[in-house]
């Protein structure tokens, strides 16, 4: 039995474990994480309460077990140096050493990577760590901006004219806010255009993609309130989305690559791991928005559904740099994922209320609960997701609400997500933003 390492244990370490032991290999599971989630735990030999990001008690953890390989979930860890740390104890992982992983941990970090690689693909921005010179920069945009801390803000540091700040003094007192805590920040021209997700695994030489997915990232139905850490996705069974032409979708996978070779180049570290890279298509083409080195969240739980390669031959293709040689392969069809949150989320989430499901579902995995006393108690950030599978989107996104209406508790969802009408509306949208 070979031991293998999860860390993290929201919905999305959930999918990640189903993978892990739905495949051929005989694996003895261990996961690290601050919180048990009861999904995950059922699957383990054993599960440790430790903070993720404490890799000094993860290494005094491993060291008294047998482990081959590490999966890593969540982006803090890596910030934390957990990959360095345990690939010097010999222990190969899923997921990039803490230089490459700056990719997602400094907005600024990766877009002087795309200056390097894919400048066209960089909107105009400033990198800021005081307050001088923001005016004029806001100015200089034309008041069509979004400034963004530039730290781990679980997608929730990002504050965009018009819809978050409505005034150059708005604006300035968030940049303020942040240098007051302590923060950097830069400011981006406002982007106009449809957002979609590519992930792509990767060894350091090569990338394998997964199916484009989108995410809903505002809190509310119609795409209005706070950003949030994503409260649904859909994928199409094309992998592809309506609005993205195969030259979209070229360009997208060219852009991931060329990322993954600069990493190499400006860090001397290669790239092992998820690779996600979040674009947004514009009028002028496609732009980055932002660069995970991670699954994401919800992302995936619409891949992962569809994965048809054993994951475990993934993961030790990604470590042993073997990836070209693997034919890994996704099934033909359309996922819709579903959050429900508590109410209040993400802002002023409630918590501590009891979260009713039937436990026999299929395709629900529970993300931020706690199991106390046998009862699951929601934690406060996104609580559950469900996921429907269909040859047919409509039917797929029929799956997941009614997954998601069975959940009960003091939450909401968006339960737009998928639907006819928003894909729509956001094919209309494109249209618009083209000048067609
Ligand atoms: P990020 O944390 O960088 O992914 O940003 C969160 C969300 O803010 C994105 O998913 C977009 O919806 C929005 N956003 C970020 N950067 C821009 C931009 N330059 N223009 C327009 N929207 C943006
Ligand atoms: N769903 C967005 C993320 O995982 O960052």
């Amino acid at each position: 039995m070979r031991g293998v390492l999860l860390v993290g244990s929201g919905a999305r370490e959930v999918a990640i474990a189903r993978k892990i032991m739905g495949g051929s290999s005989s694996v003895r599971l261990y996961c690290i994480s601050s919180v048990t989630n009861p999904q995950i735990e059922t699957l383990c030999h054993k599960y440790f309460e430790q903070s993720p990001n404490n890799v000094g008690g993860i290494l005094s953890v491993v060291k008294n077990l047998s482990i081959a390989i590490a999966i890593i979930g969540p982006e803090n860890p890596l910030e934390a140096g957990l990959v360095d740390a345990l690939e010097e104890v010999g222990i190969l992982c899923v997921g990039p050493r803490k230089s490459v992983a700056m990719i997602e941990t400094s907005k600024a970090f990766a877009r002087s990577v795309l200056d390097e690689c894919a400048p066209e693909k960089n909107p105009k921005r400033k990198e800021f760590t005081s307050v001088v010179g923001v005016k004029s920069f806001l100015q200089n945009l034309r008041g069509e901006y979004v400034i963004k801390n530039d730290g781990l803000m679980g997608g929730k540091g990002v504050k965009i004219s018009g819809e978050h700040l409505h005034s150059e003094d708005e604006a300035f007192a968030y940049a303020k806010e942040i240098i007051n805590n302590g923060g950097s920040f830069l400011i981006e021209e406002k982007l106009l255009g449809e957002e979609f997700s590519l992930m792509s695994f990767c060894d350091g030489n090569d990338c394998v993609h997964m199916p484009i997915v989108q995410d809903h990232k505002r809190a509310f139905v119609g795409d209005v309130g706070p950003n949030t850490g994503g409260m649904g996705t859909y994928s199409f069974e094309n992998h592809s989305l309506p609005f993205l032409s195969d030259l979209d979708v070229s360009s997208a996978k060219k852009t991931n690559e060329a990322v993954a070779l600069q990493l190499y180049k400006k860090t001397g570290e290669k790239f092992r791991g998820v690779l996600y890279g979040g674009f947004m298509l514009t009028k002028k083409g496609i732009k980055v928005i932002e660069y995970n080195a991670r699954f994401g969240d919800p992302e995936a739980m619409n891949v992962l559904s569809l994965l048809e390669t054993d994951f475990m031959d993934i993961c030790d293709a990604i470590v042993s740099e073997t990836l070209s040689k693997l034919k890994i392969s996704f099934a033909n069809l359309s996922t819709v994922c579903k959050y429900v949150v508590p109410k209040g989320y993400p802002t002023h989430p409630a918590m501590g209320f009891e979260v009713g499901f039937d436990s026999s579902q299929e395709n629900l995995y529970l993300g931020a609960v706690q199991d106390v006393g046998g009862k699951i108690i929601a934690t406060g950030s996104r609580t559950a997701a469900t996921v429907g599978i269909d040859k047919s989107i409509r039917v797929a996104e029929k799956l997941a609400e009614a997954g998601a209406r069975s959940i009960k508790g003091n939450l909401f969802h968006r339960e737009d997500v998928g639907t006819d009408a928003l894909i729509n509306k956001r094919i209309e949208h494109m249209k618009s933003v083209c000048g067609d």
